[in-house]
């Protein structure tokens, strides 16, 4: 891919698009802007051009990623304004500032979409749900092929777009604690935490690739392996009566009820 791409803001989640980007070669075609570029002047290393200078990465790329901060993107949104043209295509990757917002600011004739990809973009793993309020197929077409090079791409409705907070950009810490248990469960039970770890972050990578692969519901894949009156149904109705489900849906409903309520 040539399309030259301009993160601007490369702060945490900017930073995790970047090393995917890289990851997959097209490094060279890629613009990063933060105000303070120390933390990330080791990316010119890979080919990225890494820089202060926002108006610089905009007159200098297509498709403008803008991974700010949602109180700050409308502002630097304000000042680039007058150096888009109809050919940008502009990402805001900020939580609840929604695309009517957003249109107001950058103006008619640009085009502009929602994304929200999570920090697994590092690794090319990154479930990027995107939202458009336009029906230019070519714009949609390059932004799901930018967001192709760091994972896989989801078009949402755009009053999905804090549920896809929640699922997909949150989703990845509570995996993450999910894996922390079975860690210190695997210690509990005898291993050293680097192997409980080698062997829990492997089984739930696999877990994660039969449903992939397969399409099942995991429901189906747990009646595989739960043998009647077996180890596996007594250890999964233990940890249902001690609230295991209840406690992340209600989490993932706190966490959605926080940015609701913070709008
Ligand atoms: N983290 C996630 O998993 C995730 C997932 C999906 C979406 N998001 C969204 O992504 C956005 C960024 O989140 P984050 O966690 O990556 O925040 P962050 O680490 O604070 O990154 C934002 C970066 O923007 C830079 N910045 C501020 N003003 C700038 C300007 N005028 N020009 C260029 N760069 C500027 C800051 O660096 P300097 O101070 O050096 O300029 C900072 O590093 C948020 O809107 C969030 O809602 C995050």
């Amino acid at each position: 891919m040539d399309t030259k791409i301009a993160v601007i803001g490369c702060g945490n989640l900017g930073l995790s698009i970047v090393e995917g980007l890289i990851k997959n070669n097209v490094g060279k075609n890629v613009i990063a802007t933060r105000r303070n570029t120390d933390g990330i002047e080791h990316l010119g290393n890979s080919g990225v051009t890494v820089t202060t200078d926002n108006v610089f990465a905009i007159k200098n790329s297509k498709v403008i990623l803008f991974a700010l901060k949602p109180y700050r993107i409308l502002s630097v949104i304000d000042e680039l304004k007058p150096h888009f043209t109809s050919e940008h295509i502009i990402v805001s990757l900020a939580t609840g500032i929604s695309l009517d917002e957003l249109k107001s600011h950058v103006g008619p004739t640009i085009k502009i979409f929602r994304a929200m990809p999570n920090v697994a973009a590092s690794v090319g793993q990154s479930a990027t749900c995107i939202s458009k309020n336009s029906s230019d197929k070519v714009g949609l077409m390059e932004v799901e092929k930018t967001f192709q090079l760091i994972g896989e791409t989801i078009l949402i409705n755009e009053e999905l777009m804090e549920s896809a907070v929640v699922l997909g950009a949150c989703g990845t810490a509570f995996a993450l604690r999910f894996i922390r248990a079975m860690v210190q469960a695997g210690v509990q039970i005898g291993f050293s935490s680097k192997t409980a770890t080698q062997i829990a972050n492997q089984t739930v990578k696999g877990a994660a690739e039969i449903l992939i692969a397969t399409g099942n519901h995991p429901e189906a894949e747990i009646d595989k392996v739960t043998t009647p009156k077996g180890i596996t149904i007594t250890g999964l109705n233990e940890m249902e009566h001690q609230g295991f489900s209840a406690a992340l849906i209600r989490g993932m409903i706190t966490a959605y009820n926080k940015i609701e309520d913070s709008k």
